[in-house]
């Protein structure tokens, strides 16, 4: 399995050269998801006003293409601009399905400065997939990504 570090270095080449923030979070969902067996569903939410708009993602569709600010674990994220681990979605009141088969997530807010831009969110149909490990690849991913998701939010 690649390290972090290697994942990100891949990332970053791909981004190098892609101005179009669409274009740019495929690339990112789909490095992610491929890198990381324990990955289920990768998807990017970007925040227009009060909602979190689904965009690119990889795994099957989700009910939850619009989550309002504050629902869910996305919502939560979002809200409290920091990323959330939940261990068990099941045992979270939070939660907001999308797969009968998910045990785990993970989302991670993309941040230009104090302002959320969107987030990245990653199921797991492993109990407690998510460790300090994946902590530093989403967020390093977020940070890599926030600039050329910049376009894409403001559209
Ligand atoms: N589980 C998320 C909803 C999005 S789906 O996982 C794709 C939540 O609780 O906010």
């Amino acid at each position: 399995m690649l390290t972090h570090d290697a994942i990100l270095e891949q990332l970053r080449t791909e981004l190098a050269s892609e101005n179009d923030g669409t274009a740019a979070m495929e690339k990112t969902v789909r490095r992610l998801k491929a890198a990381r067996p324990s990955y289920s569903w990768v998807g990017i939410y970007l925040l227009h006003g009060n909602e979190l708009v689904l965009g690119p993602f990889v795994g099957k569709p989700s009910p939850h293409t619009r989550i309002p600010l504050g629902r869910g674990i996305c919502g939560a994220a979002a809200a409290e601009r920091q990323t959330i681990v939940v261990d068990d979605v099941n045992a979270d009141p939070r939660y907001l399905a999308c797969s009968a088969d998910t045990k785990s997530e993970i989302v991670v807010p993309i941040m230009d400065g104090s302002d959320v831009l969107g987030e990245i969110d990653v199921d797991s149909d492993q109990p407690a997939a998510f460790g300090q490990d994946d902590r530093v690849l989403l967020e390093a991913a977020a940070a890599l990504l926030a600039p050329k998701v910049k376009d894409a939010w403001r559209m």
